[in-house]
């Protein structure tokens, strides 16, 4: 049966504006983060605390933090890859922390410069100290449903991980179809093989759209029990280190395709296309 309700998880202004070739302004990326709010979106990702030498477009994230509007209702979300990262996180007051490992050995190499077992080894300091500090940590797992350097990623891989990075204290794990080569078959086998080893309650969905089947793989998988969605607005996004990367799913069409089935996001469709309008004009792109 489908969820009645969906918490949608807006990453457009980290993973949009991270695969962005310009880097954008500070007060404009505060003048979406408004937007969204005003839009009704709780959970934001915001930015990262990664090296400005891999991710330019980032570089402001703390500039960006000091100067956040109100979110009462919900938490701004960062990435950490590692404790120098979380350190930086929690002395800006972020709401919530995000670590980011991948289900592929290449891709971890490509994206973090370490490998699988070494990423979770650098991610036990973060979760002790992101428990000190009370602080929700997010696990992300990339390539699940394929990766631009392995091809094919085997269900029972992504499980391993999703399962570690859980046991370790990750309250939710999303499951990043990072370059969108997942089917709705693949990407249903793939949330079975999880779910077998967490609770569905604390599985979220990351797909990007390369193929534009990002929207039909959702669908396969909420009657799984999962109720959890990221997305970004104006499918803004993608990975500087997974080439084929583009936006993650619109926000607008997830909004959308979950109002159609009656699920409730309590997000305002106007008001969110008013802030896909502002990203895109301001990126130079017509609306989506
Ligand atoms: P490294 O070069 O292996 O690390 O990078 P290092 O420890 O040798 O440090 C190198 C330099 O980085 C040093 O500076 C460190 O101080 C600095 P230097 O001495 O050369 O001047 N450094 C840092 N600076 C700021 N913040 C930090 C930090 N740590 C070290 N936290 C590292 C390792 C992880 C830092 C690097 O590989 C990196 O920053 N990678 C960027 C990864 C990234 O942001 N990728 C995009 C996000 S993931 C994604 O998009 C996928 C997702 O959306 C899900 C999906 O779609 O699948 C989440
Ligand atoms: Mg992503």
């Amino acid at each position: 049966t489908l969820p009645p309700r969906v918490r949608i998880v807006e990453v457009g202004p980290r993973d949009g504006l991270q695969n962005e070739p310009v880097i954008v302004p500070t007060e404009v990326k505060l003048g979406l983060i408004a937007r969204l709010v005003a839009a009704g979106l709780t959970s934001i990702e915001v930015g990262s605390f990664v090296s400005a030498r891999w991710v330019p477009q980032i570089a402001d994230t703390a500039a960006l933090m000091a100067r956040l509007p109100p979110n009462p209702a919900g938490r701004y979300a960062v990435l950490v890859p590692n404790l120098k990262g979380f350190e930086a996180a929690r002395a800006a007051g972020a709401g919530e922390v995000a670590v980011f490992a991948s289900a592929s050995e290449a891709f971890s190499r490509a994206n973090i410069n370490c490998s699988i077992a070494e990423s979770l080894e650098r991610f036990a300091p973060v979760m002790a100290a992101a428990r000190v500090a009370g602080i929700p940590v997010r696990g992300y797992v990339s390539c699940v449903l394929g990766c631009p350097y392995e091809g094919a990623v085997a269900p029972e891989a992504v499980a391993r991980v999703a399962h570690r990075l859980a046991e370790i204290g990750c309250h939710e794990i999303s499951l990043g179809d990072t370059i969108g080569s997942g089917t709705p078959e693949t990407a249903r086998a793939c949330v079975a093989a999880v779910a077998a080893t967490i609770p569905r309650e604390r599985i979220a969905l990351h797909f990007h759209d390369t193929q534009g089947l990002a929207l039909a793989n959702l669908r396969a998988c909420l009657d799984l029990g999962v109720s959890v969605v990221d997305a970004a607005v104006a499918g803004l996004g993608g990975c500087p280190y997974a080439t084929g990367a583009p936006g993650n799913v619109a926000t607008e069409a997830v909004v959308a395709e979950l109002g159609r089935l009656g699920i409730a996001t309590g997000v305002d469709s106007g008001r969110l296309a008013e802030a896909g309008r502002f990203i895109t004009a301001a990126l130079g792109r017509p609306a989506g």
